[in-house]
């Protein structure tokens, strides 16, 4: 095995070199405080990998994404979001009769417990739903006791791993009905699963709905593009949780919060907010853009700019084909997506955003599709935890399952030195 040497006070020590499966480098510094006494800083873990995983892939300079090792192209285009939710959680595809079962499993748990809905009730109709299926995920695990259980065998967490990919869709279509005033859909299992939740979401009791197939389509390749993301900010959350022992519906309720923040998932709000805000004010794109750039404004161009990816986000490449495809199939013209087009022109072009390699990511062209297919904005980055959950699930399992150790950095300590405590009389 290589080794790297580090020179520290006059001493040398090896640190292991460790090589992952396409080449990535990385030193393994997990012995180093015992050895040295020293701790490393990496704010915001720019440098830090935080496990040894098998699951998704990404080369941030060649726009790499790959999960298992299928590149995401092809998934995009030929799987489906539950073949490629398969994929994720056990590692390998499944044959036709593996995932019949996995769908049938999935199918016979879409209903939620109707105490359930009392939680529904309390919430104000304009709670942003992100809060509320943040809430109602956690409150799951009061429902499935045996979820409780950290030693619990593979089957158990498997059960619970199955319910949540099948209630969830339910929950976020009954928090869009709850927003709308609408009465509940309860799932209909002879739909297919991405059929069942637009069913959920646009039917009524009053009439037969029927998705668009072009819409079934798009929607299923969003879930697809946003099924996984390694370590990115709530799964490492969802991990992290999750390596308490604490359970699965905690652990991913914890990752749709991480999730909800406007420089992770909460972006693809945003970023139609802006682009609906650039568009009232007269169109002007060249001014959003030096205003991006000023250090002094706080405006960023919302769904640019990304972590790993540092030449293009292999996923905002394929969103934006499905956007015009979607739209035309549907005879739909967006002028936010003319909008989106020339700001991308205007901000690739700039010696600012090539500089710092700036390009758009998964968050910029999506929410023109959710739009197209009538989910408000409110409802984008809930959409992004139904695609993430898939991901989030895997992970977690996998965490369990190498047993990992609970996650607790270190820090460097710069506050005030030792003090003497002063009574409030004698401070003024
Ligand atoms: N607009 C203007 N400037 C930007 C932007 C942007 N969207 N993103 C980064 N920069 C600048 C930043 O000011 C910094 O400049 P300087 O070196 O002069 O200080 C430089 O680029 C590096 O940025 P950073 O914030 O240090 O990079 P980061 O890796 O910490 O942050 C990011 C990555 C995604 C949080 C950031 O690019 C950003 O805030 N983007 C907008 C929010 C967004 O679209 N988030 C969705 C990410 S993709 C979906 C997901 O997986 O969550």
């Amino acid at each position: 095995m290589e080794k790297a040497q580090l020179h520290l006070e006059g001493r040398t020590y090896e640190l292991d070199v460790v090589i992952g499966t396409e080449g990535e480098k990385a030193l393994d510094i997990s012995k180093l405080r015992d050895q040295t006494g020293y701790i490393t800083v990496d704010v915001g873990y720019k440098n830090t990998g935080s496990t040894y995983s098998q699951i998704t892939f990404i080369d941030g300079e060649q726009g790499i994404l790959r999960y298992r090792g299928y590149p995401i192209e092809q998934l995009a285009e030929f799987s489906t979001y539950l073949e490629v939710a398969y994929l994720l959680i056990y590692g390998e595809l499944p044959t036709r009769a593996q995932l019949e079962d996995f769908e049938e499993r999935i199918k016979a748990r879409t209903l939620i417990h109707e105490d359930i809905k009392k939680f529904f009730d309390g919430f104000p109709s304009s709670a942003h739903p992100m809060g509320v299926l943040a809430s109602v995920v956690c409150s799951l695990s009061s429902f499935y006791p045996e979820s409780l259980d950290p030693y619990a065998p593979d089957e158990v967490v498997e059960r619970n791993i199955i319910r949540l990919l099948a209630k969830v869709p339910t929950l976020i279509a009954w928090i869009y009905k709850k927003r709308m005033g609408h009465p509940y859909i309860y799932p209909r299992n002879e739909r297919s699963y991405v059929n069942n939740f637009l069913y959920m979401m646009f039917g009524m009791p009053t009439y037969d709905y029927e998705p668009d197939p072009h819409v079934v389509d798009a929607l299923d390749k969003l879930l697809i593009l946003h099924a996984d993301h390694e370590q990115n900010c709530s799964t490492s959350t969802v991990r992290t949780v999750g390596s308490s022992r604490a359970n699965i519906y905690a652990s991913v309720s914890a990752g749709i919060c991480a999730l909800w923040g406007p420089l992770h998932g909460g972006a693809n709000q945003e970023v139609i907010e802006m682009l609906e805000m650039i568009k009232a004010d007269g169109g002007n794109v060249q001014k959003w853009v030096e205003k991006a750039k000023d250090k002094n404004d706080p405006f960023r161009l919302m769904g640019f700019g990304h972590r790993v990816y540092k030449n293009f986000d292999p996923r905002a490449k394929i969103i934006k084909q499905a956007a015009d495809q979607v739209l035309n199939a549907l005879g739909i013209h967006d002028p936010v997506l003319d909008i989106a087009k020339k700001l991308e022109e205007v901000a690739l072009s700039d010696p600012y955003f090539i500089e710092r390699r700036l390009y758009p990511n998964v968050d910029f062209y999506s929410g023109i599709i959710y739009r197209a297919i009538g989910i408000p904005v409110e409802m984008f980055t809930v959409m992004f935890a139904f695609g993430r959950l898939a991901g989030w699930l895997a992970q977690w399992w996998e965490m369990r399952r190498a047993n990992e150790p609970i996650v607790r950095p270190r820090q460097v300590y710069m506050g005030p030195g030792l003090r003497d405590y002063v009574p409030i009389a004698k401070r003024g």
